[in-house]
């Protein structure tokens, strides 16, 4: 079926599943971007402006993100982002383990609908669900390739934007490992 009515259908079903924590209190911020495409960016969880408008990285770091893009020659609209926990925790405190647990099959479901080839993790949080043991100062820009039964998808570890809004080196990093992504897209991952 197409893409773009499981995303729709995925959505709804998140809208309305009282279960899920931050129900009420928060806007559901599901994830926007062109359900064709080959590489989707997962941060950690909506924040204020986020929040307010119901899409993902639209605040600072989200400009930096569009700026990272384009410095690549992608246009926002050609990838697809997305976040872990997908409803702003009060006062953008770090998601609970138990959200972030909450929130999975969602995040799974809506990985499988869009079976991109690359996933780029925006910050810990999503380098962690996806390498568990991996270390941001370490692992950042070494992509890695992880299976399951029957996928295979490239793990791209990047630093979130908002911490290179903080720091000169880590936006030095970031800019650097961002401009790997191109090229990943054209290796082989299949045996
Ligand atoms: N930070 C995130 O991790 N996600 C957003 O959508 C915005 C800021």
């Amino acid at each position: 079926m197409n893409k773009k009515i499981l995303l729709d259908e995925l959505k709804k079903n998140m809208e309305t599943d009282e279960g899920l924590p931050l129900f009420g209190s928060a806007t559901l911020v599901f994830g926007e971007g062109d359900p064709e495409a080959r590489v989707m960016f997962i941060g950690e969880a909506p924040g204020f402006f986020e929040d307010k408008v119901g899409r993902p990285f639209v605040g600072r770091a989200g400009k930096l993100l569009g700026k990272l893009l384009a410095d690549i020659g992608w246009p926002r609209g050609s990838v697809y982002i997305s976040n872990i926990v997908k409803r702003r925790p009060p006062e953008n405190r770090d998601p609970l383990p138990e959200e972030i647990e909450a929130y999975k099959p969602y995040l799974k479901k809506q990985i499988k609908i869009i079976d991109p080839k690359v996933i780029a993790t925006l910050g810990r949080f999503s380098m962690n669900y996806f390498l568990p043991n991996a270390k941001i100062s370490l692992d950042h820009g070494k992509p890695v390739i992880v299976k399951t039964k029957e996928k295979s998808v490239l793990i791209l570890p990047l630093y979130h934007p908002a911490a290179a809004l903080r720091s000169t080196n880590v936006l030095k990093e970031l800019e650097k490992d961002f401009k790997k992504l191109p090229a990943l897209l054209n290796l082989k991952t299949k045996a």
